[in-house]
């Protein structure tokens, strides 16, 4: 749950402007906006990657301004986080990779090993286990992703741009695998720029514009506002006054 969060970075970029949202466990959201709209931002906030300027954030009962850097690791083994900055490790193969993130936790490693082939198994690549990232497809990479990131069996699952490299139908696949988490109980958070899938899908969709939550709707289509510039500057304006406003 975020509490009129914000988040503006040292340069003075607004991220995140007075963003009050909750979001209940078990739901499948779609984060979509423009570049630069703070998608991103959202879901690192929510991660605990990035701190608020100001508000409170909550996820799973935590606080997360209360969190001390002992416990962020703690905490975020109950997240699965998917970012195009935290791709494949190029040198180890698929199971390798999947399996740093197993070595993470404290799990004895025979039974780590069973989990991460249990895990590419349900993604449909245990066949490409021994291979390099450069050895399979984008779409084979995109899962093996997917499983690093669920591997610790989180709660939460924060997905930011998961089939930013996809052709429509392996992007399609994806959306499948993870609506099948969601069905499972895994809260599931997107940001996406692929209109067709948010449209398909029907779930809620968060729109951002410079850092504002302008819309929020269930069952809804890709907005046309997420793409809108006009949208952008209605925002940008009404800030600029509020600016002036306060001087
Ligand atoms: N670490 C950072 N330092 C300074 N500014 C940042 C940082 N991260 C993001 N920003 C700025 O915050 C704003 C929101 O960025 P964010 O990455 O959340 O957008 P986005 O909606 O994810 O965009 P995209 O669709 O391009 O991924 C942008 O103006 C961006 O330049
Ligand atoms: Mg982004």
């Amino acid at each position: 749950m975020f509490d009129n969060v914000s988040k503006i970075f040292p340069g003075g970029e607004v991220a995140a402007e007075n963003v009050s949202v909750r979001i209940r466990k078990g739901e499948f959201v779609f984060v979509i906006g423009r570049s630069g709209a703070g998608k991103s931002t959202f879901l690192k906030l929510a991660g605990a990657q990035e701190e608020a300027t100001s508000g409170k954030i909550w996820v799973n009962g935590q606080d997360l301004s209360a969190l001390t850097r002992h416990e962020i690791p703690y905490f975020r083994r109950q997240i699965g986080v998917m970012q195009p900055e935290f791709g494949l490790l190029k040198d180890r193969t698929l199971f390798d990779n999947v399996n740093l993130a197993m070595l993470a936790t404290e799990q004895p490693r025979k039974a780590g090993k069973k989990r991460v082939m249990q895990m590419l198994k349900l993604m449909g690549i245990e066949k490409r286990a021994g291979f390099y990232p450069r050895e399979v497809s984008m779409g084979e990479a995109a899962r093996a992703l997917l499983a690093r990131a669920i591997i610790c069996g989180p709660s939460i699952l924060l997905a930011d741009e998961p089939t930013a490299n996809l052709d429509p139908d392996t992007s399609w696949d994806m959306m499948c695998l993870m609506d099948e988490l969601n069905r499972q109980g895994m809260t599931v958070v997107v940001a996406s720029h692929n209109r067709e899938l948010v449209t398909i899908m029907r779930k809620r969709v968060l729109t951002f514009s410079a850092g504002c939550l302008v819309a929020d709707e269930k069952n809804a289509v890709y907005n046309a506002r997420a793409a809108d510039a006009m949208e952008e500057r209605r925002v940008l304006n009404e800030r600029m006054n509020r600016k002036r406003e306060t001087q």
